[in-house]
């Protein structure tokens, strides 16, 4: 492949869902650094104005041949491993979805990969990569509040979104891939391994279960569906598919079609419109991680479902002060000297995170090491380590040192 120094990037995109079509949107706003070299998907309708090859597999789209910088995997958790490895057995660089691979060993064929082959694997941790989180770790790394003692961080992740991915859909039964606090919070893990860069947890226990949306507290007269569901029944249940998705707007950019039409025959006829205590998952609703540090940190991490709002709030407690970080704001209090508040400009997805992450891939496809591409994916992978101990902690009762 030649250098793609001085032209755009190009990538095959794998998997053209919600995250594919956000990653090839940068190819309409951003032309001078990427395009879209091909498209692979079994169902998706595919733009007419593609402009590229496209298949509905993904493995006919790696061994056709096709010549590109990189391929982006945007595919369900459990093709993450044999779709990464292939790709980098084929020379690509890649920027690859989270969760990196659904189980420790998962991750590990890909790390041996990525050794092998010298080539990027960019995880899509869009997170730190936004403006507000780049400034926070500044601010902590700064040392304005002295040296961190302990960290509280709550991910909120709203009960919303949360009966839509983990009770309806994609990651509801954890033996079909990833469960919750894999799937979802090792976003939270990764931001946790950039604030303590350096620093190594030893221990992690875990507890939690799925408290609610289970079988026995289906309301009486009840249906399986939403459509077939008792008007009364209906408007005393705040999961209702009708109020998720028809009379709110902000969940349905989860589906191709947004139109009320489109929304209305998905309510009737996908999972999407399943009563929430029918639906046959089992991947928890609230977990709480408790990790220890070299040097003695210590963090506690809540993941919560059943919260009004979809944020990520976090406490920093040091030897000179406190931070408290709400999306929104970050709030600086020192013990001696004045306390500020930072509100930092905010756009985009994800808090620009999805732009400023393929940002930094084209960039580190252009200019980048081996080590250097290793050095980042180990970093990605601690946030699995923890998300991994966490799980066994969770299911056996014990505090995990190991891996
Ligand atoms: N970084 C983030 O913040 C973030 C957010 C959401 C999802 N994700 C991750 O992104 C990945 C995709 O999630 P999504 O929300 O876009 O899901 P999605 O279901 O919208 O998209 C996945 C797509 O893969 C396609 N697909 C399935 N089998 C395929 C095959 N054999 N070949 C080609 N395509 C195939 C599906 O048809 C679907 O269109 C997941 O691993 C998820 O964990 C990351």
């Amino acid at each position: 492949m030649d250098s793609a120094a001085q032209r755009p990037v190009s990538a095959i995109i794998l998997g053209y869902g919600i995250r594919g079509r956000a990653y090839a949107a940068y190819a309409k706003t951003h032309p001078e650094d990427f395009t879209v070299a091909g498209l692979a998907d079994p169902v998706a309708d595919f733009p007419a104005d593609a402009g590229c090859p496209t298949w509905k597999n993904w493995e006919t789209a790696l061994d056709s041949g096709t010549k590109a910088d990189a391929v982006i995997i945007s595919l369900p958790d459990r093709l993450h491993r044999a779709a990464c490895v292939k790709a980098l057995e084929r020379g690509y660089h890649v920027l690859l979805e989270k969760p990196i691979g659904c189980t420790w060993d998962e991750c590990q064929a890909i790390r041996d990969a990525q050794v092998k082959s010298g080539r990027l694997v960019l995880t899509g941790y869009v997170l730190r990569y936004a403006p507000f989180y780049k400034k926070l770790r500044d601010v902590i790394s700064s040392g304005v509040i002295g040296e961190l003692t302990s960290v509280h961080h709550l991910a909120a992740i709203s009960y919303g979104k949360s009966a839509h991915a983990y009770c309806r859909g994609n990651w509801s039964v954890e033996a079909k891939g990833t469960g919750m606090l894999v799937n979802k919070c090792t976003h939270d893990f990764d931001l946790i391994e950039w604030w303590t860069k350096g620093r190594k947890c030893t221990k992690v226990s875990s507890f939690g279960s799925l408290f609610h949306w289970r079988p026995e507290n289906k309301p009486a007269g009840a249906a399986d569906r939403c459509c077939d569901c008792p008007q009364a029944v209906r408007d005393n249940c705040a999961f209702d598919a009708y109020k998720l998705y028809y009379e709110r707007t902000d969940l349905r950019y989860h589906f191709a079609d947004e139109s009320d039409e489109a929304i209305l025959k998905m309510i009737e006829t996908s999972p999407y419109g399943r009563c929430v205590y029918a639906c046959g998952n089992d991947s928890v609703d609230h977990q709480t991680v408790l990790m220890e540090y070299e040097g003695g940190l210590t963090i506690i991490l809540e993941m919560e479902s059943y919260s009004q709002q979809r944020t990520r709030i976090t406490h920093f407690y040091g030897t000179r002060g406190e931070v408290i970080a709400d999306e929104k704001k970050i709030q600086i209090m020192p013990f001696l000297g004045d306390s500020t508040t930072i509100t930092p400009a905010q756009h985009g997805h994800h808090g620009g995170g999805d732009r400023e992450i393929m940002t930094e891939f084209v960039k580190l496809v252009r200019g980048g090491s081996p080590a250097r591409y290793t050095k980042l994916l180990d970093a990605a992978l601690e946030s699995h380590r923890i998300a991994f101990l966490a799980e066994e902690s969770r299911k056996t009762g014990r505090t995990m040192s190991g891996l």
